[in-house]
């Protein structure tokens, strides 16, 4: 039976080499070469089929993630031939954006940073794309619609107000930097604004005692108070979900970027070791990190909350004391050579994602969600695996986020 490790063993565990962080992405981009025809007019649909993605419009909260996997390439392409392809394809892409906010496809939600900043935000850091910028600050402004000011929170789904609704998810302190970049751009504070109130409402409500999170969280629409908390994707309500223990990881980093709140480096520190505490013997978690310690152990993994935690580590080690930091790039070090040992594509006839065992949504007696995605590539593992090798070998590199 396979136990929850114990934190102190990870460091016994083999770090990454460069040498195989830089084959790892060169694998990637070999990847994203390759399947480049499929995914140019479409894009990849959010999981993968046996391993395949599908094409499909550009619809749901996922599509970004595919752009940003092309700007990941484009600045780490080892030619000009395969960057000049990979930019066109990436501005075409970056057009499509501008239709659908323009045209409001399926932007009645929040995932308007998952769809907007590795997409168009990095087109405008990497290129000064103009169509970029225009339509990542119309897409903050349908960010700021859902802002409820009982509860000081923007709601994630449905329609604005409903009771059935009347909650945040732990997911979107990702959404967030669309806004501090739209208020660094325009100069309008309204963004920041929203954005920081969001954060404060979440931190103070997302974390439970035991330094699990909730995966979404009712607000009292009258008082504006916590209600009560519930999953959607997770096992059952009180479990941990990993990915939104691992949104979390990664959600603490980027709060802390944005408003240097020391607290949120602590919120960081017990969201984080949470998760370790609850990694299986290979560092790679199951899709719920109450799984593990029981019979229930052959549950399937996702890997994808494996490679945003990395990120948010690698992000939050900037800001951290020498200790601290050494210690979280240390681990997420050790959780990448695991990931590209076990999890990654190694031969790209075999799969056209980057990151295989992603399990989107799995269902339970006890959760809401619906069923799709399980011990598939999904698209957000693929862009943050990659993200999290572009880190390490870039280690200056500025974020689309
Ligand atoms: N943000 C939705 C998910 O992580 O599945």
């Amino acid at each position: 039976m396979e136990k929850w490790i114990k934190t102190d063993v990870i460091m016994q565990y083999p770090e990454v080499t460069e040498e195989e962080i830089k084959k790892a992405l060169s694998v990637c981009i070999s990847g994203v070469l390759k399947y480049l025809d499929d995914f140019t007019d479409k894009f990849p649909y959010a999981a993968s089929v046996d391993n395949f993605y599908r094409p499909c419009e550009n619809k749901g909260w996922t599509t970004g993630f595919y752009t940003g996997e092309l700007w990941l390439s484009y600045e780490n392409a080892q030619n000009d031939a395969d960057k000049k392809r990979i930019l066109e394809v990436a501005e075409a892409h970056v057009r499509s954006f501008y239709d659908r906010v323009e045209k409001e496809i399926d932007v009645d939600h929040h995932d308007m940073g998952f769809l907007y900043s590795p997409s168009c935000v990095a087109a405008y850091k990497l290129t000064g794309s103009e169509t970029g910028k225009k339509a990542a600050i119309k897409a903050a402004d349908m960010l700021i619609r859902r802002f409820q000011s009982v509860g000081e929170f923007i709601q994630a789904w449905g329609k604005m107000g409903a009771e059935d609704n009347y909650r945040f998810i732990i997911d979107c302190l990702l959404n967030l930097p669309l806004l501090y970049w739209a208020s660094m751009e325009t100069g309008d504070e309204k963004y920041r604004d929203i954005a920081e109130k969001h954060i404060h409402t979440a931190m103070n409500n997302v974390i439970r005692e035991d330094d699990s999170t909730w995966h979404t969280v009712f607000m009292d629409q009258k008082t504006g108070a916590f209600h009560h908390g519930a999953t959607c994707q997770g096992y059952k309500d009180g479990s941990a979900w990993a990915r939104g223990q691992a949104w979390g990881i990664y959600g603490c980093a980027v709060a802390y970027k944005y408003t240097k709140r020391s607290e949120y480096i602590d919120y960081f520190k017990r969201v984080c070791m949470y998760f370790l505490k609850h990694l299986p013997s290979d560092l790679v978690p199951m899709w719920d990190l109450s799984f593990g310690e029981t019979d229930k152990d052959t549950e399937p993994r996702d890997s994808s909350s494996a490679v945003i935690a990395c990120c948010g580590m690698l992000e939050m080690s900037k800001y951290m004391n020498e200790e601290d930091s050494g210690y979280f790039t240390a681990v997420a070090k050790r959780i990448l050579k695991s990931v590209i040992d076990g999890y990654a594509v190694r031969d790209v006839n075999t799969s056209n994602g980057r990151l295989l065992h992603g399990t989107y949504s799995k269902k339970s007696p006890y959760n809401t969600c619906t069923p799709e995605g399980v011990d598939e590539c999904v698209l957000w593992g693929d862009y943050y695996y990659m993200e999290a090798l572009n880190r390490l070998l870039n280690p200056d590199w500025n974020i689309y986020w």
